[in-house]
């Protein structure tokens, strides 16, 4: 095995150590794991908590089940980076995966632990850094990654990590923010144009104003270079209620999404085969 069932309250926090933007991009997501707003009052790290996050996680995201494929993967290595408060790590190691859990923060990991436990799963969950990947060339059937690698500051540094832990013949599955997107637009016409800014860059306010500091997006092309050392690579963008969003919480009915050209959705999800000899995992 890679890693002793790492535990997080056993592994010490690198955010600590880490420089520059990286100090608070895990700051950010200490402070704001991803979907924890949606739990109301609930207290972190309840079953009730998790249950609740769960469910609107896959009612506002459902096509996350088509890429995941959550059960196709019983039985095999596979393993995510930036999980997270580990909703989709858990359906993973509830499908019968061999899953491994990686996050930046010990908030996040620790969260994804305690799922994983309230499951009566084994918490294989460490904190780490994507640029920085602490498992062997080759190793993983799977490598996933939702929505993480445009927060960390060397997006084409956390590609490679992510290629490289594949097994020849594993598969990756990440998903980046579009650049020219509906929700880009709308932080274009907020930041930019509405503030008298009209020549402020989508990069900066992108940066400034999606999430962790320092957010990036990219177009398609840019994706297909980060990852061109894949095979049978595909870019798919999907269109998110985050694209058809009227308020904090108000989104557009969903069916209006199908009214949308898909390539202006938020989400742009790679998906691709590292090359080289097929066969099972090196583990
Ligand atoms: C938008 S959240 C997504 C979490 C999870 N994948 C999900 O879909 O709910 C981004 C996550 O990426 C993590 N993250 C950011 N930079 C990272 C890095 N360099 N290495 C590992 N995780 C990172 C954050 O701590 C946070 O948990």
């Amino acid at each position: 095995m890679i890693v002793e069932s790492a535990q997080p309250d056993r592994c010490e926090d690198p955010s600590s150590k880490v420089r520059g933007g990286k100090t608070q991009v895990a700051s950010f997501w200490s402070s704001n794991p991803c979907g924890s707003g949606l739990a109301g009052g609930l207290e972190p790290g309840t079953p009730e908590f998790f249950e609740v996050t769960e469910a609107i996680r896959y009612r506002r995201e459902p096509f996350v089940r088509d890429f995941a494929q959550f059960e196709k993967w019983k039985g095999q290595w596979v393993l995510e980076v930036g999980c997270g408060m580990g909703a989709d790590l858990s359906m993973f190691a509830r499908c019968g995966a061999r899953a491994f859990g990686l996050d930046l923060t010990y908030t996040g990991s620790s969260l994804a632990s305690r799922r994983l436990q309230h499951l009566g799963l084994v918490p294989r969950v460490t904190v780490g850094d994507s640029e920085r990947l602490p498992f062997r060339d080759g190793t993983f059937d799977l490598v996933y990654s939702w929505g993480v690698i445009h927060h960390t500051p060397n997006t084409d540094a956390a590609a490679m990590e992510l290629m490289r832990v594949a097994r020849p013949g594993g598969k990756l599955v990440v998903m980046i923010y579009n650049r020219r997107s509906l929700v880009v637009l709308q932080a274009y016409l907020m930041y930019g144009l509405f503030r008298a800014r009209p020549l402020a860059s989508l990069k900066e306010i992108i940066a400034s104003h999606l999430e962790s500091p320092g957010t990036k997006a990219y177009t398609v092309n840019e994706v297909r270079q980060l990852f061109a050392g894949l095979k049978d690579l595909r870019v798919t963008p999907v269109v998110t209620p985050y694209d058809l969003r009227l308020g904090r919480n108000r989104f557009m009915p969903s069916w209006v999404a199908a009214l949308v050209p898909s390539n202006l959705g938020y989400f742009l999800v790679v998906e691709g085969t590292k090359p080289g000899e097929t066969g099972s995992s090196v583990l």
